[in-house]
C-alpha cells in the first residue's frame, strides 16, 4: 500500500504533516516526530517580531506567544543576530537529525523586514518555508482590499530571496476568501495550507483577567477546513494542505476525499502524544484496505466531485430535509 504524496511539491511518505508548534521547536522533538512516522515536518516559526525586535527567546520561551503577537513585553533583549541564528540553528540541528522533510516557517506581518532573511533560512537546508502570514484586522482605517494586498507583498518579495518551495498558511478571515485564495494560488507558490487557527482568549470570571484556555481544537472544528478544501479542489491549481480540527484517522481520510494532497496536526498530538502519529497511520492503511484503495489519489476528491456533495459545501442555512428539526 502506498501512503506517498507530496508537501510543497516534495515527495513524503505519508500524508501526516506536524504542523508548526512546540511539538517541532527542538530538534529532538522534530526526531520525535520522525521516528513516529510523520511525513514531513513544519518547524516552529520565526516570528517577525523576533527580526524586527531583535528579541529571540520565544521559540524557547513560551508557546503562547504566537497568539499574542503584540506582547513584546514576553521578550527578552536580544540582537537581531541572534534571533534569526537561534532559528537557523535549528533548522540545521533538525536536517541532521532526521531525513524526512524539514520545512522552516515563518510568521509575517509586513513584506518590509525578514524576506531578506529567508535566503539565510534556504542555506540552512529548510526543504521549504510556510508563510504563517496574519495581519489582524482591527485596524479601522486598513481596508479589506489593503489587507489582500500586503499577503500578495509578502509572498512576492519571499519568491525574489529564495528558490525553495513556499506554502502559504492561512486563516480564514477574508471578506471574500475564494478571491484571495485564488489569487494567492496563482502567485509563485506551492501549497495553500488551510486553515491556521488562532488563540481564542476567554475570561476567567473569579479573577477577571484574559485566560489562554482555548489552545487546542476540537474534532468539530474539522468542518470548517473540510468545506474549503471541498469546494477549492479541482478549482485551485496548488496543493491544498487541510489543517485545524483533525484529531482522527477519520478526520484524515475526510480531508482526502474532499480533496486534500496532505494534513497537518498539531492538537491531537499534543493531546495523544507524538506517537499517536503510527495510530492514525494505522486507522488510514485499515480503512484503505476495507475500501480496496492502494495509494491516496485512487479516493482523493471523490467526495467533492460530486455535484451534488459541492451543493452541500456551499449551504449555509440548516433546512428541515437536512436536520430533521
Ligand atoms: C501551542 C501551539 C503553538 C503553535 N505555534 C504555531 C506557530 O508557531 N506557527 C504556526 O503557523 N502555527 C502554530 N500553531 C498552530 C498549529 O500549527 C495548527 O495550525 C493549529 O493548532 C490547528 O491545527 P490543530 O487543530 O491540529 O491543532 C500553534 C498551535 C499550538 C496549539
Amino acid at each position: 500500500m502506498d501512503l506517498s504524496t507530496t508537501f510543497m511539491g516534495i515527495k513524503i511518505a505519508n500524508p501526516l504533516i506536524v504542523s508548526s508548534s512546540g511539538l517541532t521547536g527542538t530538534a529532538d522533538k522534530v526526531k520525535e516526530c520522525a521516528d513516529a512516522g510523520a511525513g514531513a515536518v513544519v518547524l516552529k516559526s520565526l516570528f517577525e517580531e523576533q527580526i524586527v525586535t531583535g528579541k529571540d527567546t520565544i521559540i524557547s520561551q513560551d508557546d503562547m506567544y504566537f497568539w499574542y503577537p503584540q506582547a513584546i513585553d514576553f521578550v527578552n533583549n536580544f540582537s537581531k543576530g541572534e534571533g534569526i541564528g537561534t532559528y537557523l540553528r535549528l533548522i540545521e540541528a533538525a536536517k541532521k537529525s532526521v531525513s524526512i522533510p524539514v520545512m522552516a516557517s515563518i510568521n509575517c506581518v509586513t513584506p518590509w523586514e525578514w524576506p531578506r532573511f529567508a535566503a539565510d533560512i534556504e542555506k540552512s537546508g529548510a526543504d521549504g518555508i510556510e508563510l504563517n502570514i496574519f495581519i489582524p484586522p482591527t485596524n479601522i482605517n486598513l481596508t479589506g482590499y489593503k489587507i489582500e494586498e500586503t499577503y500578495m507583498d509578502i509572498i512576492h518579495e519571499v519568491r525574489k530571496n529564495v528558490e525553495i518551495p513556499i506554502a502559504v498558511k492561512v486563516g480564514f478571515y477574508f471578506t471574500s476568501l475564494y478571491r484571495t485564495l485564488y489569487k494567492i494560488s496563482n502567485l509563485d507558490i506551492n501549497s495553500l495550507v488551510l486553515f491556521n487557527r488562532y488563540f481564542r482568549p476567554d475570561i476567567d470570571i473569579d479573577n477577571m483577567r484574559v485566560v489562554a484556555q482555548n489552545a487546542f481544537s476540537s474534532p468539530h472544528e474539522i468542518t470548517l477546513t473540510l468545506r474549503w478544501i471541498a469546494l477549492l479542489y479541482g478549482k485551485i491549481n496548488k496543493e491544498l494542505i487541510a489543517a485545524t480540527g483533525i484529531h482522527d484517522y477519520q478526520g484524515v481520510i475526510k480531508q482526502i476525499l474532499a480533496g486534500a494532497t496532505a494534513v497537518q496536526i498539531c492538537s491531537t498530538l499534543y493531546k495523544n502524544g507524538v506517537s499517536y502519529v503510527g495510530t492514525l497511520l494505522d486507522g488510514i492503511r485499515d480503512w484503505m484496505t476495507r475500501k480496496g484503495y492502494e495509494n491516496l489519489d485512487s479516493f482523493r476528491g471523490l467526495v467533492a466531485r460530486n455535484e451534488e456533495n459541492t451543493a452541500a459545501f456551499e449551504r449555509v442555512q440548516f433546512m428541515r430535509k437536512n436536520t430533521g428539526a
